[in-house]
């Protein structure tokens, strides 16, 4: 099978924000019509790894490929287009990835019209595409984060020419979301996109790379969608971005991440979430926005990464231990009943024993009300994949063991204080564990399970917690 490297530059050029409809950009596509008869009664598949970001990209996928008409199926055995929605953040993110694709390999030779593509944050690392395309050369299309909206176009290619399909645009310059189309994965919580990228360069981390520069949307791009979700009922909004702070910084419209936050919080949506949030430039500015405003909710995704200033230093997070828990003692001081979430990696290239226990002990004055824990993972192209590490895995998975049972300790006293009290639940729907309990979650982002008819699936009610777990909460509908 030939390969064909494609790019279209033109399309972007003739973007004109002045006609900014979804007809537009589609409009743009060459073969339209032509797709639009193919994907006639056909179906596709979507499988996303890794963050929002993929998740909201998955959303966008989804508007392009069901506005030809392609509808969706988990059937992969019945579709005509797979696409697999990749994440390079750590190891074990991209052995899935190998996984799935070796277990869906077999249906291109049983369906020969089959398009499988694999797309998202692996594909946009030459070594690792490289491999991709070594060992499964079933795949017949490759996209990387960019070039999402040509969808259509690229899959025309694959089926009229019968060529490989390899497509990543080097520069990632535009922001190209606002002529999409986008079908949501949920009625009543939306993400909503508002800075693409990361210039942080963190020296573990490979999303500046997979991502981008940072680039924000314009402000009123953003408040119309707002304004939409809003008119549309939506219930919960999450503002999207690797780091939400920067937002506002590489334009030059006079709005920062704090004015997106008011604005929002005055249209009305109940619920306004955001991550994630770097501690670098968490303004003082921006605190007083969140206390201000009850719609805004008080959970702050902090993540610290490690409690040691030589690690922070070598990890190039920009702040120090101080720093950081000067920042919490500020939230904490303003915004009444905060609940802060964070994320940490144990293992860092010679992270000694020392430097762990700061990790330890940042954890235990903070007091997360939840974490998320990682292992170092080295990424190739990286800095710190460079670096000579003389720590064994065994220690670090030990000094992971521990640091999740200090997290816990305060996670389950934090989750015990709420037995007793009233929350406010937006319920989400049938639990996952119990079918005939309904999930849902407080302000500060707790799970609670409690008994309830499921035509309160996207309503906000009052829920009584009787008892509590590490990670979930039981409770009761208090009615009325
Ligand atoms: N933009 C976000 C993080 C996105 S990646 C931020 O800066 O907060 C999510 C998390 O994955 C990071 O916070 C970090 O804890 C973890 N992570 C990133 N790269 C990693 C690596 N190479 N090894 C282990 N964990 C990593
Ligand atoms: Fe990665 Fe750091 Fe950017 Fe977060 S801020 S995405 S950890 S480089
Ligand atoms: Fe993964 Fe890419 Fe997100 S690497 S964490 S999917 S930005």
């Amino acid at each position: 099978m030939k390969t064909k490297i494609v790019n279209y530059p033109d399309m972007i050029k003739a973007r004109d924000r002045s006609k900014g409809s979804t007809n537009f950009i589609m409009g743009k596509s060459e073969h339209l019509e032509e797709m639009k008869a193919l994907a006639k009664g056909k179906k596709y598949y979507i499988h996303t790894y890794g963050c929002q970001a993929n998740v909201r990209d998955e959303e966008t996928m989804r508007g392009i490929l069901e506005y030809v008409g392609y509808t969706r199926s988990d059937d992969i055995s019945e579709v005509d287009v797979a696409i697999i929605n990749t994440c390079a953040v750590r190891e074990n993110a991209e052995d899935k990835v190998y996984g799935e694709i070796g277990n869906l390999k077999k249906y291109r030779k049983i369906n020969k019209e089959l398009v499988l593509a694999v797309c998202g944050c692996m594909v946009e690392q030459p070594e690792i595409l490289q491999v991709l395309l070594d060992k499964f050369p079933e795949v017949n299309l490759y996209f990387g984060t960019h070039e999402i909206y040509k969808l259509i176009d690229l899959i025309y290619e694959v089926k009229k020419q019968g060529t490989k399909i390899v497509s990543i645009e080097s520069k990632k310059g535009e922001v190209i979301e606002e002529e999409l189309p986008a079908i949501r994965n949920n009625k009543f919580k939306a993400y909503v996109n508002i800075i693409y990228g990361c210039d942080k360069f963190c020296t573990y981390c490979i999303v500046p790379y997979t991502r981008g520069k940072e680039r924000s949307r314009h402000f009123i791009d953003i408040m119309n969608e707002v304004r939409d979700l809003k008119r549309l009922g939506y219930k919960e909004i999450t503002f999207l971005g690797q780091n939400v702070n920067a937002y506002g910084k590489d334009l030059e419209e006079g709005y920062d991440f704090a004015d997106v936050l008011e604005e929002a919080a005055k249209m009305g949506i109940p619920r306004i979430r955001f991550t994630t949030s770097h501690p670098w430039d968490f303004s003082s500015k921006m605190i007083d926005v969140i206390a201000k405003y009850d719609n805004i909710m008080n959970f702050i995704h902090l993540p610290v990464q490690s409690g040691n200033d030589e690690v922070l230093r070598k990890m190039g997070r920009r702040y120090s231990r101080s720093d950081y828990l000067n920042l919490v003692k500020e939230m904490r001081k303003k915004i009444p009943n905060l609940s802060l979430s964070t994320d940490i990696i144990v293992g860092f290239p010679n992270e000694s024993e020392e430097e762990f226990q700061d990790t330890l002990s940042l954890v235990d004055e903070v007091k997360y009300e939840a974490a998320f824990t990682f292992i170092y993972s080295p990424r190739k192209g990286t800095p710190a994949a460079k670096l000579e590490d003389n720590v064994p895995y065994e220690t670090k998975s030990r000094r992971f063991k521990e640091l999740v049972s200090h997290l816990e300790r305060h996670i389950e006293e934090d989750a015990n204080k709420y037995v007793g009290t009233i929350q406010k639940v937006l319920v989400d729907g049938v639990s996952k564990t119990d079918a005939n309990m309904l999930s849902g979650y407080t302000e500060t982002n707790k799970l609670v399970h409690f008994q309830g008819d499921e035509s309160l699936v996207g309503e906000i009610i009052d829920v009584k917690i009787t008892s509590s777990h590490t990670y979930s909460l039981i409770g009761e509908r208090v009615d009325g």
